[in-house]
């Protein structure tokens, strides 16, 4: 699964692991992020990856989305500080953010640039496929996920060194030297954060499929975007390299947050299902966060012993509050058919008028 997802992905290593979230602390781990160290995040992501910052005993420092809804260059830029070690890019919804500015402005500064491409394997800007453009990209095979093994993930890598801490750091640190296991040596810490055979070999027959599956994707999503095109109180999220989209999601913004909540709740109602409201959501938008707010954790956190931590209750990000209380994402699925499809354009559309 490993040379195939590499091959892939063109880059030199790809590394699987437990979980996308196993394969998000490894790759901030392994890229020397810990105790202290601050790394720039978006307020739009899943869980994980704040999760892993903490648990890291790093420190989560919040910059603005724009209308790509991933991490704006220039907040990013202006969240920087001598303590910033790495800058995570989180490609939401299957679409990616201004990835080549990101990468500049990473390389100028002499931060590390990280993505998390959970959400969107098999996207790619200008042909190069997202998760590859940082130090490390990190990508989930979760039940939910286009492609799937169950539950698993991957650290995509070009450097050869860090390959090397990844794949130790997933299993013990072990050193896989030779074939006795028993012999092995630690050179540093690690955690079990292995796949298993059993799952890598569905991900191994998942593999061939998602050309087929992003090309049913990017039809059914262009079908219902085109359908809402002329409605005059919708505009669609910036996505810079449209024909890189994956297409899981078709993300669009309605004047208001009053009309976006409502309009998310009619469709609802209206049988358009997979419509999300991210701004209302506990698991993707820091609004509903409290957990992290109160660092509410069953053992202590290095950050917060070490007073690290200013101010996580009170994260100040108007313009992407501003931005995803106008935001719906409507779930692109494989299944549906021509009537299905139909019928959902026609629904979206007396709703959205
Ligand atoms: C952006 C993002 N990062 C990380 C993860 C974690 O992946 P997993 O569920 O495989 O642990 C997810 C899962 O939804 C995700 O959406």
């Amino acid at each position: 699964m490993e040379e195939q997802l590499a091959a892939r992905l063109h880059v030199r290593h790809a590394h699987v692991c437990a979980s996308g979230t196993a394969a998000v602390f490894t790759a901030l781990a392994a890229c020397g992020v810990g105790a202290g160290d601050e790394v720039i995040v978006p307020p739009f992501t899943f869980v994980a990856d704040i999760e892993c910052v903490l648990w890291l005993g790093a420190v989560p420092v919040f910059a603005e989305v724009d209308t790509t809804l991933c991490l704006d260059p220039a907040s990013v830029a202006a969240a920087i500080t001598p303590r910033t070690k790495a800058v995570l890019v989180v490609h939401m919804c299957g679409s990616m953010g201004r990835i080549d500015a990101l990468e500049e402005l990473c390389r100028r500064r002499g931060v590390l640039l990280i993505e998390d491409a959970a959400q969107a394997m098999g996207a790619t800007y200008r042909g190069q496929p997202l998760g590859t453009f940082g130090r490390a990209g990190v990508f989930s095979f979760d039940f939910v996920k286009t492609m799937t093994c169950g539950e698993g993930g991957a650290i995509a890598t070009n450097d050869a060194a860090l390959h090397e801490v990844v794949q130790a750091f997933t299993d013990h640190g072990h050193d896989h030297r030779g074939a006795d296991r028993g012999a092995d040596r630690h050179p540093f810490l690690g955690l079990n954060f292995r796949l298993s055979e059993l799952h890598a070999a569905v991900g191994l027959a998942q593999l061939p499929k998602l050309d087929r599956m992003l090309e049913v994707q990017r039809r059914h999503k262009r079908y219902l975007r085109d359908g809402l095109q002329d409605l005059r109180r919708v505009s669609f999220r910036k996505v810079p390299d449209a024909a890189g989209d994956s297409a899981t999601f078709l993300s669009f913004f309605l004047p208001t947050e009053a009309e976006a909540r409502e309009a998310a709740g009619r469709l609802a109602s209206a049988g358009v299902d997979g419509c999300f409201y991210w701004y209302d959501n506990n698991w993707h938008y820091h609004r509903k966060w409290q957990h992290f707010q109160t660092l509410a954790s069953p053992a202590a956190l290095a950050v917060q012993k070490a007073g690290w931590l200013p101010h996580l209750s009170s994260i100040h990000v108007p313009r992407s509050d501003a931005l995803l209380g106008r935001t719906i994402s409507m779930l692109i699925k494989l299944g549906w058919t021509k009537t299905d499809l139909e019928q959902r354009r026609e629904r979206m559309r007396s709703v959205l008028q």
